[in-house]
């Protein structure tokens, strides 16, 4: 018995204690009675944070896809397995079967394949949440190519940026797509993208939207033609435990995007063990998670972790406001969605539309209900509790990362007592630790910290695509021999763990990851910007806002200040996307800093919050004058 589906706390704390004394056997006995494996590992961890070098069932033999698909063609080639619900609610659902889906990818495998994608080749996806956008993603794992999903909503110098950082060779887009009631020229943004893009040769189209685009001629494809006269069975490729299964770009503290490396197995395995735990799933639920698979949280629980698993997962083009704000509960409602997962700016943003767009709708097939991304706070907490869960339904509040593959500290529904605002208990496998400023661990309960973990976990990244220095740096510098999430969180008098959040230089916005460095890039690059600073703020449905302190240059040109933040806000927007555009910019005489020259955030994040006592100790600073500047001036 390998403990795969946990039922109660005391089988919690039982399993956990095994996957800490035990790691190896713990972890081999769930690989072993759970998947499919072509060849067996011959070891199954080995480690060293130091280089860091972390290798799970090294020597296995295996492909994701046979995981994912065709084990389960046999038992259940009937069932759903992704049941796509379209923007417009009057455009019917596809509910796509297993066999279908073996299908479709295969057909896609076999068109990549053709266009001269080889195993270790990298694939740049940029499609909106349409099931093409799965099939692309397994029809890559299949022929053993990298994927490299980049979400639609990032512009085209964004995509450019990551394209070229793993040299994909192929692109998969769409037309465009709907986003509630607008269409977005996908494809559009493509070309303009692959203007600095050289080493693409091949473009493949999904039509979406049946908009006129322009087809460059040797270089794009519609690819429905190629997928009717592809041959739909495609031989899996045998792929080692750590090969590389896909690349996905988070933010860092340089502008560069990370393009943190997964691998096959580990990842799978963990996935998929997760998923089973987290939802409590079981054969006949209905899953949705309504993340966009353009970030991992759709990579893992959209993706692989519930086709792992044999489930149905919903998958949702749309966005919650359109037609109306009762659009998550009639899709609840019409397909009987047992888990619901999503993020707490959703929640707060439908939160502020009133009940009556719940009270329309039948939500009693609801067992369990998920939160990710952020912290959430106790009103949505207990928003969400009462009005969809009806405080039946445990709400398992999540984190974990891009980088952690997984999640990591959740609670177990129907096992873990939940607590609001509080991510709980470790996962199994999972060894966090809190750290002080000196890099000591904080023992005992009732103590906050660094977050850390110190020990691996499957699916962990492995590195930094092309830069395994810049993964040593971020993640196993500041602590030594552990991992550093970036986060802080605090330990209660029970061992409970809440997500305090970021303590670097990344900001959450609306559950995205944005890096101060690559908005403060983009904001230099107007030509009448000397400096600039960016903060987050707290704001009531994003959860964060974003401040800009913006320094101009004497040039005397830009009179109009108005003007001024809108050209920066449309320089955010083309140099990253909107998610990226500032709240509220503030001109400033000058930046406080440091006699060594850094910006003094700390200071610039307590205005922007509306404090203006006790800013903390300003004599050190070089430039002491422009803080009251600052202050007397701060936007409202
Ligand atoms: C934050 C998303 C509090 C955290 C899966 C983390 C959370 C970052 C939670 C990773 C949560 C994620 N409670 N904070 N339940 N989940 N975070 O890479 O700061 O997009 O480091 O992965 O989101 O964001 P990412």
């Amino acid at each position: 018995m390998s403990n795969y589906h946990i039922k109660n706390l005391e089988e919690y704390y039982q399993v956990y204690r095994k996957s800490v004394r035990f790691p190896e056997v713990f972890w081999e006995e769930i690989a072993e009675e759970h998947f499919q494996w072509y060849k067996r590992w011959d070891k199954v961890l080995e480690w060293d944070f130091t280089k860091p070098e972390v290798k799970w069932f090294q020597g296995a033999k295996l492909n994701i896809t046979e995981n994912c698909l065709d084990r389960h063609l046999r038992i259940r080639g009937d069932k759903t397995a992704i049941l796509f619900e379209p923007n417009n609610p009057d455009e019917p659902s596809q509910h796509i079967t297993y066999k279908q889906l073996h299908a479709r990818v295969n057909k896609m495998a076999n068109v990549l394949k053709s266009e001269g994608i080889q195993k270790g080749d990298r694939v740049c996806i940029y499609l909106p949440m349409i099931p093409e956008l799965a099939f692309a993603i397994l029809a890559c794992a299949r022929i053993g190519a990298i994927h490299s999903v980049v979400f639609a909503g990032f512009s085209s110098t964004a995509l450019a940026t990551r394209i070229n950082d793993c040299d994909c060779k192929l692109v998969i887009t769409s037309d465009g797509s709907y986003r509630g009631s607008k269409t977005i020229d996908l494809k559009g943004i493509v070309d303009e993208a692959l203007e600095k893009c050289p080493n693409v040769s091949s473009v493949l189209v999904v039509n979406r939207i049946d908009s006129k685009i322009e087809m460059k001629e040797g270089r794009d494809k519609w690819l429905q033609p190629l997928l009717d006269e592809a041959f739909d069975e495609c031989t899996p490729e045998v792929m080692d435990a750590e090969d590389p299964l896909f690349i996905l770009y988070t933010s860092g503290s340089t502008g560069k995007p990370k393009g943190m490396v997964h691998t096959t197995a580990g990842y799978m395995v963990y996935t998929a063990y997760t998923f089973k735990n987290i939802f409590q799933y079981r054969e006949q639920d209905i899953y949705w998670c309504t993340a966009d698979i353009g970030w991992i949280t759709g990579h893992s629980y959209i993706v692989y972790g519930p086709l792992a698993n044999g489930a149905t997962s919903v998958m949702f083009e749309g966005v919650p406001s359109y037609p109306d704000f009762g659009r998550f509960w009639e899709i609840v409602d019409k397909h009987k969605v047992t888990q619901f997962y999503t993020a707490p700016t959703a929640i707060r943003a439908l939160a502020k539309e009133g009940v009556e767009h719940i009270e329309k709708f039948d939500l009693s097939s609801l067992k369990v209900l998920g939160t990710v991304g952020e912290p959430i706070n106790e009103e949505a907490w207990h928003w969400y509790d009462d009005n969809i869960g009806k405080k039946k339904s445990p709400i398992v509040d999540t984190w974990w990362q891009t980088e952690t593959g997984g999640v990591m500290i959740s609670p177990i529904p129907f096992a873990t007592p939940t607590k609001p605002t509080y991510a709980t208990l470790p996962f199994p496998g999972i060894q966090p630790a809190l750290m002080d400023e000196n890099g000591s661990e904080i023992h005992g309960n009732q103590v906050d910290g660094r977050l850390c973990i110190k020990f691996p976990w499957p699916s962990m990244a492995r590195t930094i695509w092309g830069n395994h220095e810049r993964y040593r740096d971020t993640y196993f510098s500041a602590f030594q021999n552990k991992y550093f999430t970036g986060d802080g969180a605090l330990r209660d008098e029970v061992g409970y763990y809440r997500i305090t959040g970021r303590v670097d230089d990344v900001i959450i916005v609306s559950g995205h990851n944005l890096g101060t460095a690559p908005i403060e890039d983009a904001i230099n690059e107007h030509p009448a910007v000397a400096e600039s600073a960016i903060v987050g703020y707290p704001h009531d449905i994003k959860g964060n806002a974003l401040y800009g302190y913006v320094t101009l240059k004497e040039t005397g040109e830009y009179r109009n200040q108005d003007n001024l933040r809108k050209e920066i806000n449309q320089l955010i927007t083309e140099m990253i996307g909107p998610i990226a555009k500032l709240d509220k910019i503030q001109f400033t005489a000058g930046l406080p800093k440091t006699r060594s020259g850094k910006i003094m955030r700390r200071i610039l994040r307590k205005i922007a919050s509306g404090e203006t006592t006790n800013l903390g100790d300003t004599s050190t600073l070089l430039n002491p004058e422009v803080v009251q500047e600052i202050m007397d001036n701060v936007l409202k």
